[in-house]
């Protein structure tokens, strides 16, 4: 399917692999409709993404709020969901709001997104969700989330099956470089994309383009359902 002329709506479309995304698509002759929580955010991410882009805000953790950015979208014909916000803890942490948070924060917002978008969908809408590497290889002391990247790619397969002829898939990416990373000290920055080269087979950290990549891929290609890529420099089979 290509992108042009049809509707695209990308939750968490004002940073990292969203913005991208949405950058590519527009470019291609995308209708890019952006989503996320800080207005500021989305109204810098337009003036990049150009190309008559709209932005709405929603906090995608309402699912009343997503209802009502979908009914201002109308009819949908692809939806990409990597908007998030969660912390990772130790599983011994004797802390429950920790442990929920990246179900709360990643894998019940997606699940509500695609729930809401449904009466808008079209019969042949394209849907690709966000987990995360470490759900098939593990980083010590994030169980939570680590269950919670694993939740969503059955969530994409589950959603696959029962959303059909429409098509839904999964990117499963590893450690990016892009805003979320440079937000955090460099010592810190640095001593990460040191580790994930260490451990990776090409040897380097994958970009917030390479998501990107990968999301629309699935987005366009009409043979692609229940499927998972990881564009994560091979960090999994390592
Ligand atoms: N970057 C990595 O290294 C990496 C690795 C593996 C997996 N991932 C996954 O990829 C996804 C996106 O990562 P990214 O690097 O693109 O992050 P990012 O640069 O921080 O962008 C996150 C986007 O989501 C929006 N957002 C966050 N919480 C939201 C909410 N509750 N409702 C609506 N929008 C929300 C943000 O805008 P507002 O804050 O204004 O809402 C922003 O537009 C996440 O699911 C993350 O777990 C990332």
């Amino acid at each position: 399917m290509s992108l042009a002329a049809k509707t695209l709506v990308i939750i968490g479309g004002s940073s990292g692999i969203g913005l991208r995304a949405a950058r590519r698509a527009a470019a291609q002759g995308a209708r890019v409709v952006i989503g996320g929580r800080d207005p500021q955010r989305l109204q810098r991410a337009l003036q990049e993404i150009g190309h008559d882009a709209r932005a709405l805000q929603v906090d995608a953790t309402s699912a009343e709020a997503l209802r009502a950015f979908f009914a201002a979208i109308g009819t949908v014909d692809a939806l990409f969901t990597p908007g998030a916000s969660y912390r990772v803890g130790p599983f011994a942490a004797d802390d429950t709001a920790l442990a929920h948070s990246p179900f709360d924060g990643k894998f019940w917002p997606q699940y509500q997104a695609v729930h809401a978008a449904l009466p808008y969908l079209a019969a042949d809408a394209a849907i690709v969700l966000v987990a995360g590497a470490a759900g098939a290889r593990p980083v010590n002391g994030a169980a939570a989330y680590a269950a919670c990247n694993s939740a969503i790619e059955g969530l994409g397969r589950a959603l696959a099956t029962e959303l059909a002829p429409r098509r839904v898939n999964v990117i499963s990416p590893g450690t990016l470089d892009g805003e979320l990373w440079q937000g955090r000290p460099a010592a810190v920055r640095e001593a990460a994309f040191q580790h994930y080269a260490d451990v990776s087979l090409l040897r380097r950290v994958a970009s917030v383009e390479d998501a990107a990549d990968a999301a629309l891929f699935l987005l366009g290609n009409p043979a692609m359902t229940g499927s998972t890529l990881y564009p994560d420099s091979g960090y999994v089979l390592r």
